[in-house]
Order: C-alpha cells, then sequence, then structure tokens
C-alpha cells in the first residue's frame, strides 16, 4: 500500500502572506499526522518563501512518522540537513523565478558532485531521494549517484489535457517507476496531484508513497485538514 507524505508548504504561504504567526505548519503536521498521514515533507527554499529554519527544527522534534526534507543540494542546505537530520531528504532543482519546482533534477550533470553530496547524506543515516523527470535514464543515474530512492515528478501527467497526452505520461511514469523497483530503489512520486488525478497513478501499485502538498492545503480551506487528509489516504487505497 502507497504510503502518503502531506506537504504543508502552503500552510507557511498563508503565514508568509500576512508575515505572522498563524497558521503554523508545524501544528498542520501534527494534525495531518493525526489524520493518518504516513509522513510530513516541506521545502526550505533558499529564499525562505514559505517554510523557514525555526519550522524545520521543531518539526524535527514533533513528527513522528517520517520527516522529509525537500532542498537544492547547495552547502547551505547540506548543513542545515547534517544539523536537523530529517529521516529523508528529496533534492530537487530550485529556481528563485518558479512558482513551484518546474521540473525534475538533471542529474547526468555533475554526477561526481551529487554523488558525493548525497555521500554526505546518507553517511549521516538520512535517506535520499532524487526528484527526476520519468525518464529511464535518470533513474538509472540516481541508481549509480547512490540514491536510496527516486521520487518521480508527476507534474507533466497532472497538466497533461487530452487522454492521449495524460496515456503517455502515464507510461512514462509507471515504466520509470517499475525501473526504479528493478534497480532496488524506494520509488516516490509526487507534484501536481490532486483529488481526481491521484486515482490514475494510485493505480500503479508499485509506488511506495505519494508526496502531497497544494490539493490537501487546498482542501482544507473547505473541510479542514483531518477530513482533507482522510479523504486523499481514501483515494489511494481504493485505486
Ligand atoms: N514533490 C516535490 C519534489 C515538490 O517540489 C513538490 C512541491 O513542493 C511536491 C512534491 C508537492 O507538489 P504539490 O504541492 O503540487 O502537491
Amino acid at each position: 500500500m502507497a504510503k502518503l507524505s502531506v506537504n504543508v508548504d502552503h500552510v507557511a504561504t498563508i503565514r508568509q502572506a500576512r508575515r505572522a504567526l498563524e497558521p503554523d505548519p508545524v501544528t498542520a503536521a501534527l494534525k495531518a499526522e493525526l489524520a493518518g498521514a504516513d509522513g510530513i515533507t516541506v521545502h526550505l527554499r533558499e529564499d525562505r518563501r514559505h517554510i523557514h529554519d525555526r519550522d524545520v527544527f521543531i518539526l524535527r522534534k514533533t513528527v513522528k512518522t517520517v520527516l522529509n526534507l525537500e532542498m537544492a543540494a547547495t552547502q547551505e542546505m547540506l548543513s542545515v540537513a547534517l544539523e536537523v537530520k530529517p529521516d529523508m531528504v528529496t533534492i530537487v532543482p530550485e529556481k528563485r523565478q518558479e512558482l513551484t519546482t518546474e521540473g525534475g533534477l538533471d542529474v547526468r550533470k555533475d554526477v561526481d558532485a551529487l554523488k558525493k553530496y548525497v555521500g554526505f547524506l546518507r553517511e549521516a543515516g538520512i535517506n535520499v531521494n532524487l526528484f527526476i523527470d520519468p525518464m529511464p535514464e535518470s533513474v538509472k543515474y540516481s541508481h549509480r549517484i547512490g540514491a536510496s530512492g527516486v521520487e518521480v515528478h508527476t507534474g507533466r501527467f497532472a497538466e497533461a489535457r487530452t487522454l492521449q497526452a495524460k496515456e503517455s505520461e502515464l507510461k512514462r511514469i509507471y515504466d520509470s517507476v517499475m525501473l526504479t523497483k528493478k534497480l532496488g530503489l524506494r520509488a516516490h512520486a509526487g507534484h501536481g496531484l490532486d483529488y481526481v488525478n491521484i486515482k490514475d497513478v494510485a493505480r500503479i501499485k508499485e509506488i511506495d508513497e505519494f508526496a502531497i502538498g497544494f490539493a490537501v492545503i487546498a482542501r482544507s480551506v473547505y473541510v479542514g485538514i483531518d477530513d482533507a487528509v482522510k479523504e486523499m489516504l481514501g483515494l489511494i487505497r481504493r485505486a
């Protein structure tokens, strides 16, 4: 059964709208866990536009499931990760101008540097996923780099508007997940997944975990985080 890691970044986005103390992503994470989430994800960006260092440090002390820290492969973030020691790090590409992470990592570039970077984290006992586009080559590079898993980028599938495009993107995700499992890595998936499109992706039973943020936090505005998480868990389990 695939797990669900709830990304609480957008609770912090609302907090940031007024530079206030609330809503607090730490409280949201606690509520998501109480509703059954299997893990909590936060992305600490270089510009600290939503999640702040304080959130990550408190979450380390309060998250009882699995804390996944999304971050760019920079020296600054390496220091944060080695101090916080999350259960898992997901390395993502990061651009200041983007609204959200736009694409997967170019894992072919700087293989040696990434290998070293991933090595530092794994030596500290942290599992490391690389966020990649659904391409077999990227899965093979992730294996070579020494990652413990990959997170397959589902954004293009989520944005596909025709049935044909959706099917073709879903096939790319399926093939990447199958290769990931064959190489003995953990297969995660995420980005742009919502209460409608999750049904198709969750049929790929080899996926170990989904990382879902925006849709769950947006739904929480109407029904509360408890129901929003439970509904998403139900869709994943019934797929
Ligand atoms: N996975 C990664 C690597 C991401 O960067 C994000 C967005 O922060 C997500 C998953 C969650 O995407 P969404 O908010 O669209 O569910």
